[in-house]
């Protein structure tokens, strides 16, 4: 049915995005500090609250749940979670963004549990590289974990690469070439000033536009209005069951069409990836244990607080002081 959720600017919320854990078995470049810490696992929220989260926005009418961390793959038993959340009544679509460094070993269980789609991101096909910005990560065994999510039979993988100067530029050819290969999706995303990190965001940042331009020496790009109910912008290749996204939060601002919200994994519901709106949920289902009412509720009265967009600006400091692993994107 229709979503409960409306804002003041006549925004459906539709699309949820739970963090599961700030964990992360990689340190990529952007996302993270060297020297990241985690949160006290007391302070997360336990699975079994997840669910009911789940829960509570989809009888709001909320129809996409996606999973996200840090790695989300590196929860505890977080299989259990997609069990649960895949029987909900009313949701279209039960999803996750991963790095592939377990999926080797969870892509069938999350088939199984009813994902049908998946989004894994992959900055580079050189090991080398790919271990300069993960900072730990092997390439290899994430390469085995899209093997093994494109045998699980998902209908759809995509995948996510943050586009940089002086990192990965020369590999977007071949990024496209990789998934145009496999019958997988790519979207490629500019970068955020979320968190305070070692590079300097405004020299390896880099526009959609040049992104799109260099995959036009190689490529026809053909605009087209299919969504996946996220940010991407697509385009397709002709005879190629492979569509190209962008996702282009500083040159083509995506706020007026925003449909999600997101909750941390200390609960807190998040209003824009890009401010500081929130409310405190973990709080609102201690203080009323199983009382499904005062969580929709407090998910309601949230509306009135959901901002018009973010203010990024990788020139200025401070950016946001919150790192897109606590986040989860
Ligand atoms: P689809 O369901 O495939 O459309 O996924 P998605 O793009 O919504 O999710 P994914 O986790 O793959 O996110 C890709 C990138 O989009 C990440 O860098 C996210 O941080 C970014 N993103 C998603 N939603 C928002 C948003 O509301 N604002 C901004 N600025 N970035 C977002
Ligand atoms: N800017 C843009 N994208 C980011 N991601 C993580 N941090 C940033 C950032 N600062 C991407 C990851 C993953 C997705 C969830 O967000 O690469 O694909
Ligand atoms: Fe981990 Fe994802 Fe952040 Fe990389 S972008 S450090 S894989 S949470």
């Amino acid at each position: 049915g229709e979503t409960k959720l409306v804002d003041r600017f006549g925004r459906h919320v539709t699309y949820v995005r739970i963090s599961v854990t700030d964990r992360c078995d990689f340190r990529c470049v952007y996302c993270m500090s060297e020297d990241m810490t985690f949160l006290p696992r007391a302070q997360l929220l336990t699975l079994e609250e997840m669910a009911q989260m789940g829960q509570a926005f989809t009888e709001l009418g909320v129809r996409k749940l996606r999973i996200t961390g840090g790695e989300p793959l590196v929860r505890n038993n977080v299989i259990w979670l997609f069990q649960q959340l895949g029987q909900l009544p009313g949701l279209d679509e039960l999803t996750l963004t991963t790095n592939g460094s377990q999926l080797d070993r969870l892509a069938q269980p999350l088939r199984d549990a009813g994902v049908r789609r998946i989004n894994i991101s992959l900055d580079s096909l050189d090991a080398e590289r790919f271990r300069r910005i993960t900072r730990v990560g092997d390439l290899d065994k994430v390469m085995r974990g899209i093997d093994a999510a494109l045998e699980a039979g998902f209908e759809k993988i995509k995948i996510n690469t943050v586009a940089m100067h002086n990192r990965n530029e020369d590999e977007i050819l071949d990024l496209v070439d990789f998934v145009h290969a496999r019958g997988m999706d790519i979207s490629f995303i500019e970068e955020m000033p979320l968190g305070e990190i070692s590079h300097d965001r405004a020299e390896s940042y880099m526009s959609s536009d040049e992104v799109r331009e260099r995959i036009e020496t190689r490529y026809q790009l053909t605009p087209t209005t299919e969504t996946t109910g996220g940010p991407s912008r697509y385009f397709r290749i002709p005879g190629s069951s492979s569509k190209v996204g962008f996702i282009s939060p500083h040159s083509h601002n995506f706020c007026e069409s925003c449909n999600r919200v997101r909750v941390t994994t200390e609960g807190q519901l998040l209003l824009c990836l890009g401010q500081e709106h929130s409310m405190d949920l973990k709080k609102v289902m201690r203080s009323n244990p199983g009382d499904m009412q005062a969580l929709k509720q407090a998910i309601i009265d949230s509306m009135a607080i959901k901002p018009k967009g973010h203010d990024f600006n990788l020139d200025v400091k401070p950016v946001l002081f919150r790192h897109m692993s606590v986040t989860g994107g």
